[in-house]
């Protein structure tokens, strides 16, 4: 990799943000390679790094996703982590994995690609996974002390050529449409809408957020779902978002349950 590469990457996300309105607060890093932009993230953190700092990465070794997950990163996509340090409310800090996901799907729009969100955060096309958030946080004793927004898509990935298991789960910008941004320039799209809705948390609360979310999610509503937080499994039918994002479920007992955090997937009839 030519001497100067990760600078002039740095320098190229940071006119695309220009060139996007918005005057970006804080370091950049382009990183060739990283085990998990996450964890490199963390560790400034640690070290004192100011809210809104960025890492990209070309690729991960060690990426990882929701729930202990590996997270496929070869080069040609994007690997993203956002430092913040949220002056927030603590009902609207709950809603940033949500913003997220908008943030992501919107920028997947631009690409050209109809996401949608899964709950909490998945972005999807069709049922196939484009990309995901993992959201990581630190406190201290005077509360929330940093959060870690890590965000992957899938811009240039070959479907065929994942890993077996993979196959036919996930896809990707190039694959939906034919052509892809780069990484610097889908980098600059991502970090812009981050800030939009970080934005609108902070100054709206969570209905604005909420309403994105719901204006970009996966039309399950009504239909039966299964939902899987920590160990319980529950079957219910899929009713809306409360005021904390958490997902609504009314189960075949009569019962309404609310579950704060998990994976859901849709449960289809078999004809
Ligand atoms: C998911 O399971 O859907 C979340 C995937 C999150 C992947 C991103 S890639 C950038 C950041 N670094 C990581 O190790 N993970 C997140």
């Amino acid at each position: 990799m030519p001497a100067g590469h990760a600078e002039g990457m740095e320098t190229e996300v940071r006119r695309r943000l220009e060139a996007r309105g918005r005057e970006w607060p804080a370091p950049i890093q382009w990183l060739p390679t990283v085990g998990s932009t996450n964890d490199f993230l963390k560790d400034r953190a640690r070290e004192g790094a100011p809210g809104w700092s960025a890492v990209v990465a070309e690729r991960q070794t060690g990426g990882r996703g929701r729930r202990g997950r590996p997270w496929l990163s070869p080069p040609s996509n994007l690997f993203l982590s956002l430092l913040l340090r949220p002056e927030l409310p603590a009902g609207s800090a709950g809603l940033l994995p949500l913003a997220a996901g908008v943030a992501a799907a919107d920028a997947a729009r631009e690409w050209g690609v109809e996401a949608r969100l899964k709950w909490p955060n998945d972005v999807l096309v069709r049922d196939r996974k484009l990309g995901g958030v993992l959201v990581e946080a630190t406190t201290a004793a005077e509360g929330l002390d940093a959060v870690v927004v890590g965000v992957g898509v899938n811009l240039s990935l070959d479907p065929a050529a994942a890993p077996p298991a993979l196959r036919g789960t996930i896809t990707s910008v190039r694959a939906e449409n034919g052509l892809a941004p780069g990484p610097a320039v889908a980098a600059a799209a991502v970090l812009d809408r981050l800030a939009v809705w970080y934005d609108a948390l902070a100054r709206d609360g969570p209905p604005a957020v909420l309403a994105a979310w719901r204006a970009r999610s996966v039309p399950w509503w009504g239909r039966a779902v299964e939902a899987r937080s920590g160990d319980a499994v529950l079957r219910g039918i899929a009713r809306d978002l409360d005021g904390r994002g958490a997902l609504i479920l009314d189960l075949a007992d009569g019962s309404r349950r609310v579950v704060l955090s998990g994976e859901v997937r849709e449960l289809r009839l078999e004809t």
